[in-house]
């Protein structure tokens, strides 16, 4: 396999995009991040990418507050694949990505989201894992298809809830483990090594 060339799209602080950036400073990710969008004009995600002298733009995604369509679509794949991005990365993008974005990057669409799916799909997961009583909460990686947080999962990781959690302490353990499952997740797809056959993705 070749170098994954790698486009991501944010919307908050960026930490998931830095756990990719280091992975790949440290030479665990065979990969180059070749564009940063964001839907927020001040979000730290574009912050960090300028840190690290990686392109990155604000992509005004109005008159739409929660999805990617129209105009703002079709500009976002015209950057992509200007940026000669192969792979889209959707790291704390806080919209719901539609199907013109997901024909024109096949199985190369990957979401990260903080709950054991397919438990606790939408916003503010963990918030809803500890509500509910779960035990154990966690991270998933998963192929996006045009369902909400419902593609096939690539890497899963727990997390403990314990006694005295609070959304925001719990929140914060997920975020861990999302820092390792990101990562790991997009390993395998640079090396290639894995099949999607029907909810299934097959490692190894
Ligand atoms: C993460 O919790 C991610 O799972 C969710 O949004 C948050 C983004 O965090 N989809 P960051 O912007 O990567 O720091």
């Amino acid at each position: 396999m070749s170098r994954l060339k790698l486009g991501v799209l944010g919307s908050g602080a960026g930490s998931n995009m830095q756990s990719i950036v280091d992975a790949i400073d440290r030479g665990e990710l065979d990969a180059d991040i070749k564009l940063v969008l964001a839907d927020v004009p001040d979000a730290k995600i574009l912050d960090r990418a300028r840190r690290h002298g990686i392109p990155c733009a604000y992509l005004d995604c109005a008159p739409f507050r929660t999805k990617l369509e129209g105009p703002a679509e079709d500009r976002c794949i015209e950057l992509l694949k200007g940026a000669g991005v192969d792979t889209v990365v959707l790291a704390g993008f806080m919209r719901i990505v539609k199907t013109k974005l997901l024909a024109a990057f096949p199985e190369r669409v990957i979401n990260i989201h903080p709950a054991l799916l397919p438990a606790f799909p939408g916003v503010h997961s963990w918030t809803q894992a500890l509500d509910y009583g779960c035990k154990v909460a966690g991270v998933t990686v998963h192929f996006v298809d045009a369902g909400t947080d419902s593609g096939p999962i690539l890497v899963q990781k727990c997390v403990k809830v314990e006694e005295n959690d609070t959304p925001e302490s719990l929140h914060a353990r997920i975020q861990v483990q999302e820092h390792i499952a990101y990562p790991e997740a997009l390993r395998i797809i640079a090396r290639g090594n894995y099949r999607i056959e029907g909810r299934r993705v097959k490692i190894g």
